[in-house]
């Protein structure tokens, strides 16, 4: 079976021991139930039989892909009954969805699109990337790594030589790289970084012509992403947003979350990209809506940081153990990576960049801005914004989000 890239949810074929490919469904594993050493697995949840297994990556097929072949071939009664057991489901989750279901659908899809991981076909479209920082150098390595023809450009031009190494060709303007390139993705800091990119001398106006795609991978706000792909439609150019959530390391190993919006057709040639550089992605229809969603996540992590930040140093300031508050919150229902991977980095004084904090207080800056369009409080964003402010003038900008930390150090 081919290997398959799947997430908690998702319905599959799962093969175990003797019995024949059973219809089942991604779960989260019981809290104390360890997982198998060695080969990369799931936590399966059989229908029809409420059996649960951990079943590795290679005997799984998602479900909707393989149906029609898995009914043809296995005839038993007990897996008609699955069967309908899944279709129950299935009818069942449409109605609740109502709705929020239409807008899913799409989400949906768009993850199911990207199901098969290490079978990726590379389009054969010629791929530029402006941008080499954090995040860009992951994706442009996996890029390649998954057989894209890649040209970057990054306005310090040493960050490239790793790249050219790799296999990928370089551009020596933003501009040139565009007119290489049939699709060209940018990854750079801010809206300004955005702009100056696009606007400046030898920018991508100046490549852009009729049919050539631009991708504006960058967090930014929402009047920035319209005025970018105005910009680019006015000479003929297909525009897609899709900024992403994640971070350095997610980056890295290809299991970003991308948010795209704009033009479904450029969504739809960046499949294989998308592909190779994130678990999944959703497509969230008109420009605009990928910055407002991706603002309003970074505001609730950027928030959140801050909170755990402040739990951490109170514990300290009344005589709390630091370690046991860890201990105790990764028992409970807050626990996850997140809060563990940066509890664990502050403790032992490690603030190296896997975010910026500058980054994440940007947005912070924007998502507030867009609640004051909207007329929407956003009172905790505003707090949590003041003590990335007082952290950045304590000189943690370049440092990752957690070193918020030291804001409350006093
Ligand atoms: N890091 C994360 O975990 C993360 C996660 C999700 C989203 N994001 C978002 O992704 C974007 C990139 O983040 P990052 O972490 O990769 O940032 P980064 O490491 O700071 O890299 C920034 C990139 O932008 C370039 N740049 C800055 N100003 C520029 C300008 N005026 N003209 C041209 N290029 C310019 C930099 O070029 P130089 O190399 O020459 O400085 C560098 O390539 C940001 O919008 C960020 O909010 C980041």
């Amino acid at each position: 079976m081919a290997t398959v890239h799947l997430r908690i949810g998702d319905l599959v074929w799962g093969k175990l021991g003797r019995y024949p490919p059973w219809p089942g469904k991604v779960v989260s594993p019981p809290k104390d139930l360890k997982k198998p050493r060695g080969k990369k697995c799931h936590f399966v949840k059989f229908f029809g039989t409420e059996d649960h297994a951990w079943i590795k990556v290679e005997q799984l097929k998602p479900y909707h892909p393989h149906k029609e072949e898995m009914i043809k071939i296995n005839k038993g009664k007990r897996f008609q009954q699955a069967v309908d057991a899944v279709e129950d489901f299935l009818k069942k989750k449409e109605k609740q969805g109502g709705k929020e279901q239409d807008t899913r659908s799409t989400s949906i899809q768009a993850a199911d699109s990207t199901a098969i991981n290490g079978s990726i076909t590379p389009t054969d479209k010629r791929i530029g990337f402006l941008g080499l920082g954090l995040m860009g150098s992951g994706i442009v390595s996996n890029l390649l790594k998954m057989g894209h023809v890649v040209t970057v450009w990054n306005r310090t031009v040493e960050k490239c030589d790793l790249f050219i190494q790799e296999g990928a060709r370089l551009g020596r303007t933003p501009a040139e790289v565009v007119s290489m390139c049939d699709i060209t993705f940018s990854c750079v800091s801010d809206p300004k970084a955005a702009r100056d990119l696009v606007l400046g001398p030898s920018g991508v106006l100046q490549g852009i012509r009729p049919g050539k795609c631009y991708v504006e991978m960058s967090t930014v706000d929402p009047g920035t992403i319209t005025e970018l792909s105005q910009v680019i439609s006015s000479r003929g150019g297909r525009f897609l947003e899709a900024p992403v959530a994640g971070s350095q390391q997610v980056s890295n190993e290809g299991m970003l979350v991308i948010l795209a919006a704009g033009d479904r057709t450029v969504y739809e040639d960046c499949s294989s990209c998308f592909q190779a550089m994130g678990k999944t992605s959703f497509f969230l229809g008109e420009v605009g809506n990928a910055a407002r969603m991706m603002l309003i996540l970074n505001m609730v992590q950027g928030s959140f940081m801050a909170t755990i930040a402040e739990g951490l140093t109170l514990a300290q300031a009344t005589g709390q153990s630091q370690h046991t508050f860890l201990d105790i919150l990764s028992q409970g229902q807050m626990a996850s990576t997140f809060v563990d991977q940066k509890c664990q980095n502050i403790l032992q004084g490690n603030f190296k960049p896997d975010y910026y904090l500058k980054h994440i207080q940007k947005d912070l800056r924007l998502a507030i801005s867009m609640g004051d369009t909207a007329n929407h409080p956003t009172p905790m964003a505003a707090a949590a914004n003041e003590v990335y402010k007082r952290a950045k003038a304590l000189d943690q900008s370049d440092n990752d989000m957690s070193a918020v930390y030291r804001a409350y150090i006093h």
